[in-house]
């Protein structure tokens, strides 16, 4: 199974030369404080991903590069889209796939959500693959059903060689950019059927949160959600805030071993 870890997706934010600043300063601080159990990746703008990566090799800073969004298909008549190759080619080694902003504006539904899915885990790059509820599905009391289901149609037929490059990232939408967290208590309850739903489905997979996670909530939600790490938003936009995020699972992590 793979390493804790917390990816940063800084969604449409920083131009390349915002990038460069803000991923040396988080090799600066991972410098003077370093991360050890944690895997810890990033996912600019496409247009970011070469001077990222470059920053990233150059100062060793041992961080994956991550990509957003990728299509489904693998070259052709897709104006605007972007290809798994191009992104393996910048070394990109994880892909969001199916994240909520793709799905409820761009979208992207399970069918789309479950190729994408099936491309990238099946090229061997990890594909985190996003699922939550909204706030109607949990007053109606649905968000496990409605994750399970979002979960069936897109690991439903998954190679065996892919299924061991999947995470998955449980982000309620209420939570995502609103500063509203998940109680901890409603993360674990998540939690545990979506590991009960992959092991129906005969994976074992990390799962990961996202949703306003801060430096101040990352470690109460790690050990009572019994989470693998998280997908952090807005926090990965400010490098101080990122890096605490990742200091606190890693405390966290050490501790339990
Ligand atoms: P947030 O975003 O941390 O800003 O809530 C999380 C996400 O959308 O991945």
């Amino acid at each position: 199974m793979a390493a804790p870890a917390v990816y940063g997706n800084w969604k449409m934010n920083l131009d390349h030369v915002e990038a460069i600043h803000l991923i040396q300063q988080l090799g600066v601080l991972l410098r003077r404080a370093p991360v050890e159990h944690v895997e810890v990746g990033v996912a600019p703008p496409f247009v970011d991903l070469r001077s990222v990566g470059s920053v990233i090799e150059a100062d060793r800073l041992g961080l994956v590069l991550c990509a957003q969004h990728v299509n489904e298909h693998e070259s052709g008549a897709h104006t605007g889209e972007v290809s798994l190759a191009m992104l393996e080619r910048l070394g990109v080694h994880a892909v969001l796939v199916g994240h909520s902003e793709r799905r409820r504006l761009y979208g992207m539904d399970d069918a789309l959500v479950a190729r994408t899915l099936a491309r990238v885990a099946g090229a061997g790059l990890r594909a985190i693959v996003c699922v939550g509820e909204d706030l109607a599905v949990r007053e109606a009391g649905q968000e496990t059903a409605y994750v399970a289901d979002q979960l069936r149609a897109a690991l439903r037929g998954l190679s065996e060689a892919a299924r061991a490059n999947v995470t998955v990232a449980y982000e309620p939408l209420w939570a995502i950019g609103t500063g509203v967290v998940a109680e901890p208590a409603q993360v674990a309850a998540q939690n545990r059927s979506i590991r009960s739903t992959l092991a129906e489905l005969g994976l074992e997979a990390p799962v990961l949160y996202g949703g306003s996670v801060s430096a101040e909530n990352a470690a109460e939600l790690a050990r009572e959600g019994a989470l693998d790490g998280f997908l952090v938003g807005g926090a990965s936009l400010r490098a101080e805030a990122f890096h605490a995020v990742c200091r606190a699972l890693d405390d966290w992590y050490a501790s339990t071993r």
